[in-house]
């Protein structure tokens, strides 16, 4: 069985998708499949080769980040290229995703997820799961304590996939926790927000594009306003 794994972060090989796939991997290693080849979709000038790839795999799993409750535009780009392939060339080939966000809830991406789901039908594949992780961004520059659970769930669903050839519904639901955040959760959410801590890390991304002091901007706000 030809495999493949495709990213589909912007970012590229410096993304938090690609250290997903590599623990995937690592999982699939361990069912006893061959390390299969992974291509950053970020590459767009490869394109074609990309589509030719996919088209020549029996199984492909597409990893990719959440953009504004969606996919970004690159992911979108691939998937209609290979949408125009022959059906010979589409039907039965078994197709995982998994989403991940910066959110930590999932529900925001249960709507890209039901679209990956819809266009796995219309192409005629078949659709061996979405998995759905929050709370992604930083997994890249945390220690390997904080990270050890997210790390174990996807060595595990690497593993499944060797196996099984789908996602078990046990994992998709475990890492697909919280949906969304409880009372609780949100009013101790709303003290910590009052320390700042919250911001920390999107405020050093900030500072470190020279864009901190511009946070407020709303380019939008008058014509919205209207
Ligand atoms: C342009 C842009 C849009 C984003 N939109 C969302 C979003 O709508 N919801 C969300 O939870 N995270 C959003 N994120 C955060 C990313 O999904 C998150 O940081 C992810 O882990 C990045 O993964 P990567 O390193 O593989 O690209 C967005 C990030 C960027 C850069």
């Amino acid at each position: 069985m030809t495999r493949l794994l495709l990213n589909g972060s912007p970012r590229g090989k410096n993304s938090n998708s690609r250290l997903i796939l590599s623990w995937l991997t690592q999982g699939m290693a361990e069912a006893g499949v061959a390390e299969p080849p992974v291509l950053d979709l970020a590459r767009i000038s490869e394109l074609e080769a990309q589509r030719a790839a996919f088209l020549a795999a029996d199984e492909v799993v597409l990893v990719f980040p959440l953009y504004t409750d969606s996919m970004p535009g690159l992911v979108k780009a691939f998937l209609e290229a290979v949408g125009t392939a022959d059906s010979a060339q589409l039907n039965g080939k078994r197709v995982a995703f998994i989403v991940q966000s910066g959110f930590p809830e999932s529900i925001h991406s249960e709507a890209v997820a039901r679209y990956l789901a819809r266009v796995s039908s219309r192409l005629g594949w078949v659709h061996a799961g979405t998995l759905i992780k929050g709370g992604v961004e930083g997994i890249r520059v945390m220690p390997a304590w904080q990270v050890a659970r997210t790390k174990a769930a996807f060595i595990r669903a690497g593993r499944e996939l060797g196996r099984e050839g789908h996602f078990s519904d046990e994992l998709r639901a475990r890492l697909a926790g919280p949906r969304t955040f409880g009372p609780w959760q949100l009013r101790v959410l709303r003290v910590v927000m009052r320390t700042g801590l919250l911001n920390f890390y999107w405020n050093s991304m900030l500072k470190k594009h020279n864009a901190h002091a511009r946070r407020f901007d709303a380019p939008y706000g008058a014509a919205a306003r209207r």
